[in-house]
């Protein structure tokens, strides 16, 4: 697929561009008018959906750990399983740039650990890596960017930090926590991350980054003053119930959708209705009526089916 180096959503309600989206066009989107648009994937059929929809980024986000894996926070995926959601989504070719999340410990350790492990991330299909932290990270930013890799950043409340910020809390509300917010996010553009997430902080404190740094800022719970905007897939569809954040819309009830629809499978199950003739491969008469003088069995079976041909239950 052909790279581009400009946005492909300059445009209210334009199609999206087939050209595939890159690091450089992301932090191309500055001052450009048109919002970022993030979501997160983490499979196959999500990316498809995603990228369908025509967003910019797909971020394989370590959010893994909690929507998709069933631990309670993110401090539990390995680089072995972001390597492996990474290569799923990375898979589908999608025309969105994929960011594959660098998980906890995977650049706390040492400068070779950290560069080897986003590069499994771009082996893997990844265009670019997220990490999470400003000026302690700058080393692991450096380090990784000098491989050649680009690097979004990730400020305010950073999940892998859960321990040490005591909770997930919004993060920037006093001036002090605020001022450090800013200093990070130049830090972080000043040595060459291509643009900024910025997690649960007041909008005040999201518009000075936003004024402040030449990358595009990407908000989640941080108000309508970022150049682009990111949710998480399985909050956005309702597929995740437990827990609906005050900054999260949903956009649909798929839960909801989806076991209504497994009720009726297992009632038609239940009842006899399922599968129907015409959801059956049937043999050819004589084979059957062979069978049944062989084996013995109901002869009121369904008579073959003349355009009964093998075919693989889903396309590859
Ligand atoms: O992992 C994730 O889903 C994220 C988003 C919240 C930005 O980092």
């Amino acid at each position: 697929m052909a790279e581009t180096s400009v946005p492909s959503a300059g445009v209210p309600n334009a199609p999206a561009s087939p050209r595939r989206v890159t690091a450089p066009a992301v932090a191309a989107f500055k001052g450009r008018g048109a919002p970022v648009v993030m979501v997160t994937a983490y499979d196959a059929p999500s990316a498809r959906i995603a990228d369908g929809a025509g967003v910019d980024v797909i971020l394989v986000g370590d959010s893994l750990a909690n929507v998709v894996l069933g631990y309670d926070d993110t401090l539990q995926v390995t680089i072995d399983d972001m390597e492996h959601h990474v290569g799923a989504v990375a898979r589908t070719q999608p025309r969105a740039l994929v960011v594959g999340d660098l998980p906890w410990l995977s650049y706390h350790v040492s400068t070779a650990d950290t560069v080897t492990n986003a590069a499994r991330l771009i082996r893997a299909g990844a265009g670019a890596v997220k990490l999470e932290g400003g000026r302690k990270r700058l080393e692991a930013v450096r380090a990784i960017l000098d491989a050649e890799i680009p690097v979004m950043g990730h400020l305010g409340l950073t999940p892998q930090s859960v321990h040490a910020l005591g909770g997930f809390r919004v993060q920037g509300k006093d001036l002090e926590a605020a001022r450090a917010i800013v200093d990070d996010a130049v830090a972080l553009a000043e040595a060459g991350c291509f643009a900024v997430v910025l997690e649960c902080v007041p909008d005040a404190v999201a518009r000075l980054v936003t004024d402040t740094v030449p990358i595009p800022t990407i908000g989640i719970g941080a108000g309508r003053h970022c150049d682009g905007q990111v949710l998480v897939f399985h909050d956005v569809l309702g597929l995740e119930e437990r827990v609906t954040p005050k900054f999260v819309r949903r956009y649909a009830n798929l839960a909801d959708d989806a076991r209504a629809a497994l009720e009726r499978f297992a009632e038609d199950v239940r009842g006899g209705r399922f599968p129907a003739s015409d959801e059956t491969y049937h043999a050819a008469d004589n084979v059957a009526d062979m069978m049944i003088a062989v084996y013995g069995g109901d002869d009121a079976s369904p008579s073959s089916d003349a355009s009964d041909g093998v075919e693989a239950p889903h396309p590859a």
